[in-house]
Formats: structure tokens, sequence, C-alpha cells
């Protein structure tokens, strides 16, 4: 799909479909509306009064144009209140109006929506956003394309002429939300630790960053216990990932992201039962697909930040070599862990990777993980919880998260809980009891950094949708891709 900014006027314009955006209560008053009116023959005023369309924010409304028209179908899309439309209101809008114009086999489509605040550049770059992140379609594990004979191959985003900068922007954070969709949805038979170390190899090779795997050995010799623990009854090696970005002059800040990248978590011998939702237990490298998805976007975006991209990845699996539960483990930090719980091994991996990250001498770390069920429990699929001391970079997280439309909540990191977490014979257990369990395993990845301002990001909610929504598809969700590159260019 070919992206274009044009200054032709859509009553000027010819082509499969044209889409409109259209603000409550003012469908008559429009001057642009009636002169397209008159254009179609009356079509636009006879589709709104047949649907009775109201321009509520997210309807959708289309026909075909007869008569000869330059135009086969118009596309109505509903914008809400005039005062209250934001820039994710656009994203979901450009994200309807895809949606409807692939229905109707547009394969050239021209959009015209109203810019936000007057600001040209960002409104081009949500609509954009949008529509590349609607129209995407996983196809790899199809003996035949699922959308073929419907496919939107031209679009043109109208009075937006001159915002080809924005419309790049758009395309290379679309790349790693893309990247990051499919990572997720691909089972545990096609991504697994060694495949998640290649995709970084592709990023690296592809856009100039520097990477370096360490092996099995070399996490020994760092004295990754915690990572290294989880990792023993795979029998697949494990890969920890560190991918460097560097700005060409000098850094404003530098900064480490850290995903969780469990390829899958059976529960170990903690096995997860029925009805555990094991089998989707292949999108518990949600976080590491996030960091690799933003690193795709940031080394094509290129902001002066150094950014270092982390994953201790690994598989939770069982075999005679698993860890057992009561097990005692030694991060690289030097503090012990007894394993009371196996299935707990998302704070195991990332324990070490903290340790890491902090020694990089960088000015902030932030780590992505589909560390709980406990924090689907208490915000649902939608919302990522952020668990935060520093206020400055929970304000950062949750500002960037609004901007690209990602819903996140910030959640207390109760010290006093930290006493779930007590062993009577190591530093801390890894499983605190059930109540606030996203809490306890907030602050079990708190043991792990010293003084670097931190936060924690648990995303298990919202790295998968049932249902398709905006400009998510169901399935994987790419989520927090956008936030962490709004993050990391604020
Ligand atoms: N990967 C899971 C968390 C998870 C659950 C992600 C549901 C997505 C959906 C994590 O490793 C896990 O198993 N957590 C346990 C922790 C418990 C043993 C303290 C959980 O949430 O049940
Ligand atoms: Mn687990
Ligand atoms: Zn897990």
């Amino acid at each position: 799909m070919e992206l274009h900014v044009s200054d032709v006027s859509p009553l000027n314009w010819a082509g499969d479909g044209l889409a409109i955006g259209v603000f409550e209560d003012v469908l008559t008053s429009s001057s642009d509306h009636t002169a397209l009116n008159e254009k179609l023959s009356g079509t636009l005023q006879e589709l709104i009064t047949e649907v009775e369309f109201k321009g509520k924010e997210g309807s959708v409304a289309s026909t075909r144009v007869g008569g000869g028209s330059p135009i086969r179908k118009i596309i109505l899309v509903g914008l809400g209140k005039p005062g209250s439309l934001e820039l994710e209101g656009l994203r979901r809008a450009a994200a309807a109006i895809a949606r409807a114009a692939k229905k109707e086999k547009c394969k050239t489509l021209a959009v015209q929506l109203p810019i936000w605040q007057e600001d040209a550049a960002k409104t081009t770059q949500a609509i954009a956003e949008g529509i590349e992140l609607a129209l995407h379609q996983d196809n790899r594990f199809k003996s035949e394309a699922e959308d073929k004979g419907s496919v939107v191959e031209t679009v043109h985003l109208l009075g937006l002429a001159g915002q080809t900068a924005a419309l790049e922007t758009a395309h290379k954070i679309c790349s790693g939300v893309i990247l990051a969709r499919e990572l997720v949805a691909a089972p545990a038979n096609v991504v697994t630790p060694i495949t998640l170390a290649e995709t970084a190899e592709a990023i690296a090779n592809d856009h100039g960053l520097s990477l370096k795997i360490l092996e099995q050995e070399d996490c020994e010799k760092l004295g990754m216990g915690a990572f290294l623990g989880v990792a023993r009854a795979s029998d697949l090696p494990p890969k920890f990932i560190h991918l460097t970005y560097k700005p060409t002059g000098t850094p404003r800040r530098k900064v480490a992201i850290v995903g969780k990248g469990l390829t899958f978590d059976s529960g170990g011998l903690n096995i997860k039962g029925a009805g555990s939702g094991i089998e989707m237990m292949k999108t518990d490298m949600g976080g590491a697909a996030a960091t690799l998805g933003a690193a795709k976007a940031i080394a094509q975006i290129q902001p002066d930040v150094e950014v270092h991209f982390i994953s201790a990845a690994t598989e939770n699996m069982i075999s005679g070599h698993a860890m057992h539960p009561g097990d005692i483990l030694t991060a690289s930090n030097g503090k012990t862990i007894e394993i009371n719980n196996t299935d707990a091994e998302g704070r195991l991996t990332l324990a070490d990777a903290l340790v890491f990250a902090e020694k990089l001498g960088v000015d902030a770390i932030v780590d992505l993980a589909t560390l709980t069920g406990a924090c689907v429990i208490a915000l649902g699929d939608d919302i990522a919880g952020v668990w935060t001391p520093d206020d400055a970079i929970a304000q950062q997280l949750l500002g960037a998260a609004e901007a690209a439309g990602e819903k996140l909540w910030r959640m207390p990191l109760e010290e006093k809980y930290f006493e779930g977490l007590k062993s009577g014979l190591a530093d801390m257990k890894n499983t605190g009891p059930r109540p606030g369990g996203a809490i306890t395993a907030a602050l079990f990845l708190k043991q792990f950094v010293k003084e670097t301002p931190w936060a924690h990001l648990d995303v298990a909610g919202p790295v998968w949708a049932d249902k398709e929504n905006g400009y998510n598809n169901a399935g994987a969700t790419g989520y927090g891709v956008r936030t962490l590159v709004n993050w990391v260019l604020a």
C-alpha cells in the first residue's frame, strides 16, 4: 500500500473510494458537503438520510455513486463532536475508513479528514498510522491470502500536501509495530530464542545498529543464575540480546529498554493447567517484541538519544534439567532467590537483564513484560500497568502512551507488600501471595535496580486483542512500540 499527500480537492479527485470525515450536528451546514453532494448528484445526502448518519464517533457508512461519477464509492466516517476530536480519534477514523475501503474493494482511496489543532504534521502521522495499522494483515500462516482481491493499493491524504516527512515517520513507526505484532502472533515453534536473536541481527544489519548476543557461557560468566535457571529445561539455547542504537553526535541522553522474552511459558514444573491459557503463552515475549519493534522504528527515525534494547530470551519448559520448585538461584547482582513457583519466571529473566542494563550507565531504564495474570485481573485486556518510584519517568511514560493512544495506568509500588516475598532461606522468594500479585512482581524487579530511574510496564493484557478494535486487528497488537518511540523522542 502506498500513501501520498495531496492538495487535490475532493471535488476533483477521481478513483475507487472517496472517504470524508463528518462531525456530529454539522451535516447540513458544511458548504464542502453541499458542493460535493451536488457534484455526486445528491448521493451524499441520500446516504446520510437513508442510514440516518449522525456523525457519531466511529460510525461508518458507504454507498455506490452511480451516473458515470469519477468516484465509485463514497465513504463517510463520523468524527463525533467538533470540539472533542483528538489525534487518537483521527487515527481511529482513518482505520475505519481503511477497513471500509478494503471491504468495498477500493484499490484507490482518497481521505479527507480535518486537521487537528492546525498541526498538519501530527494529523498526517496519525491518519497514516491508522491506515497502515488497520490494513496490516498477517497471511504468513495461511496457504492462501485471506484478503486476496480486496487490497487497498494507493491512498491519497487530501489537504495535507507537503507532509511527506510525517508520512515517512508514520511508516517507520508502523514498521516497528508490525514487526512486534508478527513476532507475538507467530507460534512458539516459529519464534524461538534463536529466531528472536536473528530478528535482532536483521534489525542491526538493516539499520546500522550494533548487536551483541550473549550465549549461555557468556551469561554464566556474568553470573546470570536467575535467567539461566529459567532457561535450563529448554532444548533451545538461551540468547541474551543487546542491541544498541547510537546517534552520530553526542547523545542527549542514554536509555535502556528491557523486554521480557519468553518465547513460550509452560509454567515449568509448576505447569500451567487446563483453562490457564497455556496455548496463548507464545505471547509471553510481547515485551521483547515491543523492544525490537521500537528498535526498528528508532533506528530509522535516528533521534539524538542512545538506546539499548535488551532481552533475555528463553523458554520456560519442563525436563529432567528443569529447576525444581524450592531451588535457590543467585542473580548477577549476588541476590539469592528461592523459587517457590517456577511459573513466576519472567521476573527471574528480567532480574539479570535489569542488572545488565544498569551496568551500562544509562539515565533511565524501562522494562515491558507480560508479567502477571494479576495485572490483567486488575486492569483488563486493554490497559497496561506502570510501576515506578520515579514520578518524572511516570509522567513521561503516561504522556507518551496518551499521545500514542495506548492505554496505561500508574499502579502503586507498595513497599509493605515486599513482606510477601520474604524467604526464610534466601534473600527473597520469587512469588508472593495472590492478592496484589502484579505489585509484588514489580517489587521483585525493583530489587535488581539500584539507583537508575526505572519503570516497569506490565503488558500482559494489551499485547493481544480478542476482537478487532480501531487500528488494531484481532490478535497481536504491537502494544508498547509507539509509547516507547514517543518516550525516546520526548
Ligand atoms: N506469562 C505469565 C503471565 C501472563 C498470564 C501473561 C496471563 C499473559 C496472560 C507469567 O509468567 C506467569 O505465569 N505469572 C504467574 C505468576 C504467579 C505464578 C505468581 C501468574 O500470573 O499466574
Ligand atoms: Mn509464567
Ligand atoms: Zn511468563
